[in-house]
């Protein structure tokens, strides 16, 4: 592995870099297209043109790289992650796997290879913006619908004004699309969670992503003088919420293996001396398996009606997400699987309760993913790193996984 130690440290301190662009000093925050997104493309198209690739941003705000393969009509190897960052993000969630994937391809070098590869920084993936996640990879796969371009963010921007703002325009979407017949996805990601330190583990093969649910609510009261107005004749949005969260967390509990979070609440008009007249709320539930997935959001849902019934509250249900669990392509992760004892590494195979760009390729493209250990489990926060000598292993591996496919399509 110490032959990719320099370009381990190369890769984390680019990823540091591009962290500078920001939409709140201070913070790592990057919505969908938002104005230092263009900060991110200009240094990632520098290198991505040095690097011997051909940039260009899609209509979607994707920014691609592309490598021609030798021989006319090669087929594309596609590697990548996202760009944008949650609110207030550490540096390597979605921008690792799209400056390690640059870092193999500048490996390459000059060299030939019988597939083209285009590096993909998808624009969107965390849903922050608009509450839906995906936007850029959705446009690579033609799934980026007229609902989700008509969707608003907090300012009534939709995210169709959104791609024109940026300066880009809607009507090139069919130009996102990857071409048919891709030869596959590759995605390096930073783990997320705790699994693979736990293990001793640097590097873990993901075989599948769970499934997720998000839904947007809000809880209706009245809003009244908090002095005057009677225990019992209350309309208090926010003490149902409250009891509705409860519930949620019991729930997830008592249900193994799900995960259900409520990230957003939001009280109105959120003034100590007046009854809280609405909260607007997010949830986010996920599960491995489908059905569980689905009885728990119908469950929460039928518990959120029996609260507003009981006090006299309103309800609105809003469905967000309902993204399936993806299994990714077997005989590409054994290939994956291949380069990892090659490269000399302990073989882990996983399941990610993360949500990433490969569960909307994979239905598309034959998908893989990577995982690279995750100090202290800690991730969606600035705390969240990684380890240089985990980025020279998955490099080796990459680079492990580039040669089987050239021998495999020379
Ligand atoms: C994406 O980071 C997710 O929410 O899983
Ligand atoms: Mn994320
Ligand atoms: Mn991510």
């Amino acid at each position: 592995m110490k032959q990719w130690i320099n370009q381990a440290n190369e890769v984390i301190v680019r990823c540091k870099e591009l962290a500078r662009f920001t939409e709140e000093p201070g913070r790592i925050t990057r919505t969908f297209l938002s104005p230092p997104m263009r900060g991110v493309h200009k240094l990632l198209e520098q290198w991505f043109e040095k690097a011997g690739m051909v940039p260009r941003v899609d209509a979607a705000g994707n920014l691609r790289g592309f490598r021609a393969g030798a021989g006319p009509g090669s087929r594309v190897l596609y590697l990548g992650s996202h760009i944008d960052t949650v609110l207030n993000a550490g540096a390597f969630d979605g921008v690792l796997g799209v400056v390690l994937a640059l870092a193999l391809v500048e490996d390459l070098g000059g060299r030939p290879l019988p597939f083209s590869i285009e590096v993909l920084a998808f624009s969107e993936e965390e849903g922050v913006r608009f509450g839906v996640p995906f936007i850029g990879s959705r446009a690579s796969v033609g799934t980026l619908d007229r609902e989700l371009l008509a969707r608003e963010d907090a300012q009534g921007k939709t995210v169709a004004d959104a791609i024109r703002d940026f300066g880009l325009d809607p009507g090139g979407l069919p130009h996102a699309i990857l071409p048919p017949r891709p030869l596959a996805y590759l995605e390096f990601h930073i783990e997320q969670g705790p699994v693979l330190e736990r293990l001793g583990v640097p590097l873990g093969i993901v075989d599948s992503i769970i499934g997720q649910s998000r839904r947007e609510l809000i809880f209706r009261g009245q809003a009244n003088h908090a002095g005057t107005t009677p225990m019992e004749m209350r309309r208090d949005a926010l003490a149902g919420a409250a009891e509705w969260v409860a519930r949620v967390e019991r729930e997830a509990c008592a249900t193994p293996d799900l995960r259900a979070t409520v990230g957003q609440f939001e009280v109105r008009p959120g003034a100590s001396n007046v009854v809280p007249e609405s909260v607007h709320a997010s949830l986010d539930v996920r599960h491995a398996l489908d059905e569980i997935r689905r009885r728990s959001v119908k469950s929460l849902r039928s518990y959120a009606e029996q609260i507003v019934e009981r006090r006299g509250l309103e309800l609105v249900w809003k469905q967000r997400l309902d993204q399936p669990a993806t299994p990714l392509d077997p005989l590409l992760t054994s290939a994956l699987e291949g380069a990892v004892r090659r490269a000399g590494l302990p073989v882990h195979h996983m399941v990610s309760g993360a949500g990433h760009d490969a569960m909307i390729l994979a239905p598309h493209c034959p998908s893989a993913m990577l995982f690279l250990r995750s100090p202290g489990g800690i991730s969606h926060q600035p705390d969240e790193t990684v380890l240089p000598e985990d980025v020279a292993a998955a490099l080796a591996c990459g680079s492990e996984f580039l040669k089987e496919a050239e021998a495999l399509y020379a």
